[in-house]
């Protein structure tokens, strides 16, 4: 019992060491992105929990990021099903999930890596049977193939922002492609342009034969674009995973 105790004292003095580096590489990494921009955006932070939270923390307002599911619903429902097991991504305080709820959509499990934002949904939405877990998506946290849909409204797009945004992202994707059905989908509104969503969707490395996505994937546009709009045109991108992986 004495060893084991020790073990587990062991196990999270090398954690809480390992935080501490991420931090300090993280605040080297900042030093070096302030060299180029003297006005480091929020962006950068925007991969982090903390960030998250104390966001969430404020006014606990609800906040919709780019569209509401009714402008959504008319090209999303091209690439789902009411039965479909749904995992909406980074839900956050989104009012998307109780609204797809109302359309049919009732298997839903809502993740988000702020505990904040979910202790806050699961008072607001308590009226809806739905799941509401607060998970690292970048982590294995789910069974394989637990999913039909994945739905990622400005998740992805929050991971990629990561001083780390490649490798968490690629992270991300590989744990997408594990939960999910053989001919599941990868449901991504994102704002970034479609070129860069692409890079990271239909990544193919032959030397890295483990970390490749055989998806096909669509790109689908919603709404406008315009240089004054600060949510320009919401791009869609819609993947089914192939059969053979
Ligand atoms: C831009 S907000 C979008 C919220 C919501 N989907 C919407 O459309 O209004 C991004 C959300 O992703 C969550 N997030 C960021 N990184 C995450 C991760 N690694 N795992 C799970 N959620 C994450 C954040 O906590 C945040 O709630």
């Amino acid at each position: 019992m004495k060893n084991l105790f020790k073990k587990q004292s062991d196990e999270v003095a090398e954690i809480e060491e390992l935080g501490e580096l991420n931090e300090r590489v993280d605040a080297k990494l900042l030093e070096e992105v302030q060299e180029y921009d003297a006005v480091p955006s929020e962006a950068a932070s925007y991969g982090k929990t903390t960030f998250w939270d104390e966001r969430y923390a404020g006014d606990g307002e609800v906040v919709e990021w780019y569209h509401p599911w009714g402008n959504l619903a008319p090209t999303l429902t091209q690439y789902m099903d009411e039965q479909d097991e749904v995992l909406v991504c980074g839900c956050g305080n989104s009012e998307m999930s109780v609204d797809m709820y109302d359309d049919g959509f009732e298997n839903i499990v809502n993740a988000d890596i702020s505990k904040v934002a979910i202790h806050q949904v699961t008072e607001i939405y308590k009226a809806y049977p739905m799941e509401w877990k607060s998970i690292d998506l970048t982590r294995e946290e789910f069974p394989e193939e637990k999913f039909d849909v994945a739905l990622d409204k400005a998740c992805l797009d929050s991971i990629a922002c990561n001083l780390r945004g490649v490798v968490n992202a690629e992270n991300y994707l590989q744990q997408m492609d594990r939960l999910l059905q053989p001919e599941g989908a990868f449901i991504c509104v994102s704002f970034a342009p479609p070129e860069e969503r692409l890079e990271l969707l239909e990544y193919w490395d032959i030397d890295q034969p483990a970390k490749c996505l055989a998806w096909d994937v669509h790109v689908d546009t919603i709404g406008e674009s315009s240089p004054s709009n600060f949510h320009p045109a919401v791009t869609c991108s819609c993947s089914r995973v192939w059969v053979h992986r």
